[in-house]
């Protein structure tokens, strides 16, 4: 018996293709076992009440976010440890990143998670320290991006990034589309009427973001961006497992 089994052991071992094709079955079995149970557990496919598409102004907020790189030292995914949970809040849900193409989850702290930074601080705040890090946090290693303030936002292609993620599966709906240049003025401008928009964009924040009501700038949108993140899903309805608390 023993004798046997040592035989078919060499056999393998000598012969690479063999040993190529049982090694994938064997890591074939070991993905399946691991990602197979997520397809049917709740919280990785349910929908959570309150996330929407991004607004044509955080869509370009986004944008830029990712243009200048910011995922490079920002995560954007809480994960389900104790720690983390302490200091960012609730850990992130599969839906809150269903919208997102690309997610900006990553595992490359420099900088805190930005998951959710939303309405942690003011805008003034979110302007300065884009401008000068070092001006609110003295030892803080960020790069400064006072050209965002300077440069007005493209709005003649947003209906175009918009009907982009519609192709790929995020639920803008045609209205949503044609409007999508207006959304974007209104949302940055104070006193406009916004009822339309919360229709469309329920818990949208609009207003003057980079305190220059004049213009909308790239610093609008990255601040309208950062000023949503994480604020969509009311945790306090949210029925989560509680075993990581
Ligand atoms: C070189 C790495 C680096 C890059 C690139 C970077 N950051 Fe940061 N960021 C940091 C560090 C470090 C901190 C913590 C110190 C501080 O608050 O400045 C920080 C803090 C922040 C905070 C405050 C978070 C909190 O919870 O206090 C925000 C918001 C932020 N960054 C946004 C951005 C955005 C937006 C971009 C891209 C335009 C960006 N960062 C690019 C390193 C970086």
């Amino acid at each position: 018996m023993f004798k046997r089994l040592k035989f078919k052991h060499d056999r393998t071992e000598k012969n690479v293709t063999l040993m190529l094709v049982l090694s994938l079955i064997v890591v074939a079995i070991g993905g399946l076992v691991e990602i197979a149970p997520l397809f049917y557990m709740q919280n990785t496919i349910e929908k959570v009440v309150g996330v929407r598409p991004y607004t044509p102004l955080e869509l370009l907020g986004r944008n830029i976010h990712i243009r200048e790189g910011c995922y490079t030292c920002h995560s954007q995914m809480i994960r389900p440890m104790r720690d983390e949970v302490v200091r960012y809040g609730h850990y992130s849900l599969a839906a809150e990143s269903m919208y997102d193409h690309p997610f900006q989850w990553g595992s490359k702290r420099t900088g805190p998670d930005l998951a959710r930074v939303g309405q942690r601080y003011s805008n003034e705040w979110h302007v300065q320290h884009l401008v000068d890090p070092r001006s609110v946090v003295p030892e803080s290693v960020m790069p400064t991006y006072p050209f965002l303030a300077a440069r007005e936002v493209r709005v003649n292609d947003i209906a175009d990034h918009l009907a982009a993620n519609k192709a790929v599966g995020v639920p803008y709906t045609d209205e949503m589309l044609a409007e999508a240049k207006a959304d974007l003025i209104t949302q940055a401008t104070v006193d406009a009427d916004i009822d339309a928009l919360l229709q469309r964009y329920p818990k949208a924040q609009t207003g003057d973001f980079d305190g220059d009501p004049g213009r909308v700038t790239e610093m609008d949108a990255l601040v309208a961006y950062l000023q949503m993140l994480g604020t969509l899903v009311d945790f306090t309805q949210y029925q989560a497992e509680e075993n990581y608390r």
